[in-house]
């Protein structure tokens, strides 16, 4: 999705501060990319294409001043061409503005402005919010007031920025789309900072504000405020990240996806710990109140959404009724909330159709929870609660070690507002569980398997019970960085229409663990699919027979039921990775895709 970035009192360096901002967004997934500075004018520069493209026309002709705003544009409102690429400028080009969101009344706020006179060159619906500065100020209004007034008429959601030829400030709004400035006052110099998300500034200052909805922010070189859009001073906190600006680098890595999948063992271990007690085996959730209860929902989307359903399956083996929902299908057919807690997972905090299936549990009178990775996101601070999946940043498009750790974070969840005297396995299990994923990393052997099925036309994961959503997050880490056609079913599905797919050129990833019912079931599968040529490759623990008919084996050690999921999903994320790299897929920003999802 779109990024944005934004600074002032960096006096000659500012262009390097936008352009090293945008460089650290560009995993937000863009297809153009600008910048704008004002100094007594307002220089734009902007580009379709790569950050590199822009940098080389920044370098033909170096805009220059004090006070800028930058975006990475992710296209929803016309083609990636230069013309649509932000910031955008009103007629004379002195006011300029970029905007995450959508604009949902700009057609009509076009006309109208048409009809005054303004031309439009792009065919975006940012475009009107300059235009809509600019008519301000011909009224009469100073550019605080102008910018104001022009926020004041959207309808949608954006987060947006602009500076003006006349001002040495960064005027600034959200409504659903998120923003937070950065504060650097420390010492003899001081320097703000905005943007759609932390890491743009990071290294610069690790203090920050989030905006909530509603919100507008001046910055200037001497100061920052907080006012309601109607002008209200709002005192905001400071406060501090907790994570280091190395963690969104790469480490050494090729991609951000095999630093991250690296990560997991680091990344439980902060999950867990303070959580589950190494000594005494107990499990703590802090002070959420959440003790029995009557009933869970969980709202999510992609990855998040197979965590999701792995945590509904979780809680109904507590006992407690429990269903996963596609967030963007949550409105429609939901069956009415009593006193059931409502639980939003996902990783950044971020994601519209997430936060819009969260806002209507709580207009229907559900207690919310935020499962979360990020502090200060849109649904840690909109719920009632919010538990953090500790993970730290993650860049890659790719879920990985998000996922990993929001499986973690809802066993513990589940255990410590269902708490049974059958727990201490899992809490073991949970316990042992980052070494295990060590010892996956260190073992796999999953670049061999991936070498043997490049050419195949489509890759099949198939799984049951707590390994059913497993085989859904694998197809999909498959298909988003591979491109390669991947399914995920629940094996036992799979004769009844599946089947009809799986051939000598369709590899088969079956994840088996233990050797229960459910294990000599999805053997049964196996079986199934080996009569019809396919190769197979088996996820397991090595507690069936599941070897005996398959072509190749990715082994995780014993667990419980619970961490195995973990464990074959690590094996099938370096299946991914190994193929897209092979392949030779741009991993970290795969076509088309966006890390956090913005829009509904
Ligand atoms: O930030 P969220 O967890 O709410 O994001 C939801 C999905 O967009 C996300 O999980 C997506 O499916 C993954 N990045 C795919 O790897």
């Amino acid at each position: 999705m779109c990024g944005i970035i934004g600074c002032v009192g960096h006096g000659t360096e500012t262009t390097d501060v936008l352009l090293d901002g945008l460089s650290t967004l560009d995993y937000r997934g863009y297809d153009s990319a600008g910048v704008a500075l004002s100094n007594g004018t307002v220089d734009v520069v902007k580009r379709s294409g790569a950050i590199e493209d822009l940098v080389s026309a920044v370098e033909a002709s170096p805009p220059t001043g004090p006070v800028g705003i930058g975006h990475t544009r992710w296209s929803t409102h016309g083609p990636p061409t230069d013309e649509n690429a932000h910031p955008h400028v009103d007629c004379p080009g002195e006011v300029a503005v970029v905007h995450n969101g959508i604009i949902e009344n700009y057609e009509a706020l076009r006309e109208r402005l048409r009809a005054a006179g303004h031309t439009f060159e792009s065919d975006t619906d940012t475009e009107v919010i300059p235009h809509l500065i600019e008519s301000e100020r011909d009224d009469g209004a100073d550019p605080e007031t102008a910018v104001r007034r022009a926020v004041e008429r959207l309808e949608g959601s954006f987060a947006v920025a602009a500076v003006l030829a006349d001002s040495d400030a960064i005027f600034a709004a959200r409504r659903d789309s998120p923003l937070v400035l950065g504060i650097d006052d420390g010492g003899d110099r001081r320097r703000y900072y905005l943007a759609s998300d932390v890491p743009a500034f990071r290294e610069y200052t690790d203090r920050v504000v989030y905006l909530d909805d509603g919100e507008f922010a001046r910055l200037t070189p001497e100061d920052w405020t907080v006012t309601t859009l109607a002008g209200d001073r709002v005192e905001k906190p400071v406060d501090t990240v907790e994570w280091d600006p190395e963690e969104t680098g790469k480490a050494g890595y090729d991609h951000f996806m095999a630093k991250e999948i690296n990560e997991q063992p680091r990344a439980l271990r902060q999950c867990l710990s303070e959580r589950v007690d190494e000594l005494d085996g107990e499990v703590s959730i802090g002070d959420l109140a959440y003790l029995n209860p009557r009933g869970v929902q969980l709202v999510a989307a992609g990855t998040s959404y197979h965590a999701a359903l792995y945590g509904a399956q979780l809680f109904r083996a507590a006992g407690v009724p429990a269903t996963a929902y596609l967030a963007h299908e949550y409105a429609t057919g939901t069956p009415p909330i009593g006193d059931e807690l409502v639980i939003g997972v996902t990783q950044s905090g971020e994601t519209a159709d997430t936060l819009s299936a969260l806002r209507e549990a709580s207009a229907r009178g559900a207690r919310t929870l935020a499962v979360t990775n990020v502090v200060g996101s849109t649904a840690a601070r909109e719920c009632d609660d919010a538990f953090y999946i500790k993970a730290g940043p993650e860049i890659g498009v790719a879920a990985t070690k998000t996922f990993a750790s929001q499986l973690a974070a809802l066993n513990t969840l589940t255990i410590g507002m269902v708490p049974s005297k059958d727990d201490r396995e899992a809490i073991a299990a949970l316990r042992d569980l980052p070494a295990d994923v060590q010892q996956v990393l260190d073992e796999s052997n999953a670049a061999a398997v991936a070498e043997q099925y490049l050419d195949s036309e489509a890759y099949f994961f198939i799984g049951r019970g707590l390994q059913y959503p497993v085989a859904l997050e694998g197809a999909l880490k498959m298909k988003e960085i591979t491109y390669k056609h991947a399914e995920g079913f629940a094996a036992g599905e799979l004769k009844h229409g599946p089947l009809a797919l799986v051939t000598s050129e369709t590899p088969v990833f079956a994840i088996v663990t233990g050797d229960g019912e459910r294990a000599q079931k999805t053997i049964g599968n196996v079986k199934e699919v080996e009569a019809r040529d396919a190769p197979v490759v088996a996820v397991t623990d090595g507690a069936s027979d599941v070897s005996r008919y398959a072509d190749h084996v990715l082994s995780i050690p014993e667990s419980s039921p619970q961490t195995a999921a973990v464990l074959a999903n690590v094996q099938l994320q370096l299946a991914a990775y190994h193929t897209a790299a092979k392949l030779g897929r741009p991993i970290d920003k795969p076509r088309n895709l966006a890390k956090s999802v913005t829009v509904e």
